[in-house]
């Protein structure tokens, strides 16, 4: 019988499957890594076939670990890693380049030339951005300058460009629709956020020809079906949001005013705004939260690059863990009385700082530390990088007061050391919910409440469930200590140190 919601789950380092029945609890997931290449420092690409090839085999596997045909499908909901693009040729689907993922600092020469030009006020009013290599408007237009023959074949109208989201819905459906939603469509750096369409404006800064992209639908909407000959039925797609937009959905932040953290490869905290584009006086991200029956609620972000890739690099960089599970237990070995402060700025740092040229740095170190202590270390630079975006959020929205909660959700949250230091540095709790895979779960609502099968936004919110809260227990002092070191600490490893 059709009443399985199938969610697709396409992150940076892994991509996803997981099934949802009728009483949106999880019956199967299948996961597949997939290889990062970094041709250059600060580059970062992937291959778009190794994303296909590994979002069609966690289908099929969380398929026949659920013992389901596709046939139980009744829609799927696509999630994915943002701002990463490809750009593909119409009539065979192949890509003309690698994906050139978010976390590339390729465009870095060009986002300066256009601010010294004075561009960055256009930029920030219409999309709510900044120019930062982050996002994919400079990455594309690399791709047209760069790959060869690129510019006059997208200027005859042979090539598609999308985020991942848009380019999984055209191989899912054979090329037949080349859609995005509205909030990977925030992403871009050539979306208008007020007016919800592309900027012509900023296409022709960019030198972006308009045939390259995609229609723009709300994030709950008739993406096409999947082709028959992939899964041998037609599955409707019809939910579509960037992993973090998905992420604030999943945690049922629909109220202005809520904050949810998700601690993946990097950590995005995202504050529900509701109707209101809220301007960031603090370098902030303003962008779109989703779109619903036509209508935009906005949200306020702040981006850290890297949060679960610090921990991945202390397994397979540093080799100090064997998995990433064991680092809050070797942190809570470390020798209370050495002060390290470690900052992990490998792509350069994002919000509030967004500093592309800064790079990682480890400051305090001792003849005696050691594995435990750069454990701790890497763990709290997740919470003090967490500590800066509220405090920035807090001064751009200021009804939000004191009484901040922050629900979390992401690998890293498992550990209730992490989570611990995490409340103690905010100050604030820190809500951990029972099902943590918020994400794939946001995915999975909009497709479901689309389809009928699922409640809409206050029957879904409704069925939000705490797992466990943790209270801040740090003694003041003892925070503003470390706060303070940690804020000197990112100081001296900016590229142009104030
Ligand atoms: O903006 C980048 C973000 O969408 C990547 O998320 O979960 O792959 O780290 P994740």
């Amino acid at each position: 019988m059709k009443k399985h919601i199938l969610a697709i789950d396409q992150g940076t380092t892994s991509s996803r499957a997981i099934v949802f029945d009728t009483k949106m609890d999880i019956v199967a997931a299948g996961q597949k890594e997939f290889e990062q290449h970094y041709p250059q420092s600060g580059w970062v690409e992937h291959d778009p076939e190794d994303i296909w090839g590994t979002v069609v085999w966690s289908v099929n596997e969380a398929l026949n670990t659920a013992r389901l045909k596709a046939d139980d499908v009744a829609a799927i909901g696509i999630t994915n890693q943002r701002e990463t693009v490809v750009i593909w040729d119409r009539a065979s689907g192949k890509p003309i380049y690698n994906a050139i993922v978010w976390q590339d600092r390729r465009g870095a020469s060009l986002c300066r030339t256009l601010r010294e030009e004075g561009f960055e006020p256009a930029f920030s009013q219409k999309t709510g951005l900044l120019l930062d290599p982050y996002f994919s408007g400079t990455k594309i237009a690399w791709l047209l300058d760069n790959v060869p023959g690129a510019r006059e074949r997208a200027e005859r109208g042979e090539l598609a460009a999308g985020t991942i989201d848009t380019f999984l819905i055209w191989r899912l459906t054979a090329g037949k629709v080349h859609a995005t939603d509205a909030t990977n469509a925030s992403r871009t750096l050539i979306y208008n956020i007020v007016e919800n369409r592309w900027d012509k404006e900023l296409l022709d800064i960019l030198g972006i020809p308009a045939s390259l992209l995609p229609q723009v639908h709300d994030c709950a909407a008739d993406y096409g079906l999947t082709d028959k000959s992939l899964f041998g039925v037609e599955i409707p797609i019809l939910g579509v949001a960037g992993d973090q937009q998905a992420a604030t959905i999943g945690q049922a932040c629909f109220e202005p005013g809520m904050i949810k953290s998700t601690y993946g490869t990097g950590c995005f905290a995202v504050l529900n705004t509701g109707k209101e584009i809220v301007r960031s006086e603090n370098r902030l991200l303003t962008t779109i939260a989703y779109r619903l029956d036509g209508e935009t609620t906005y949200a306020l972000e702040g981006s850290i690059f890297i949060a679960g890739a610090a921990v991945q690099w202390l397994r397979d960089g540093a080799r100090m863990i064997s998995k990433a599970a064991d680092a809050g237990e070797l942190a809570e070995q470390a020798d209370p009385t050495q002060t390290i402060y470690f900052v992990p700025a490998f792509v350069g740092l994002g919000a509030p700082h967004w500093d592309a040229d800064a790079r990682g740095a480890i400051y305090g170190l001792t003849r005696n530390t050691g594995p435990a202590e750069f454990a701790r270390a890497t763990l709290e630079s997740v919470a003090f990088q967490t500590r800066d975006l509220l405090d920035a959020m807090h001064k751009d929205w200021k009804s939000s007061g004191t009484n901040t909660v922050l629900r979390v959700d992401g690998g890293m949250v498992a550990s209730d050391w992490t989570m611990q230091r995490l409340a103690d540095i905010l100050d604030a709790p820190v809500d951990r919910p029972r099902i943590l895979e918020t994400t794939a779960l946001g995915a999975a609502w909009l497709a479901g409440s689309r389809s009928g099968l699922w409640p809409r936004e206050k029957g879904f919110a409704d069925s939000w469930a705490l797992e466990r809260r943790f209270q801040p227990i740090m003694e003041n002092g003892v925070r503003l200590k470390a706060i303070n070191g940690w804020r000197d600490a990112v100081k001296r490893t900016l590229s142009d140190p104030v």
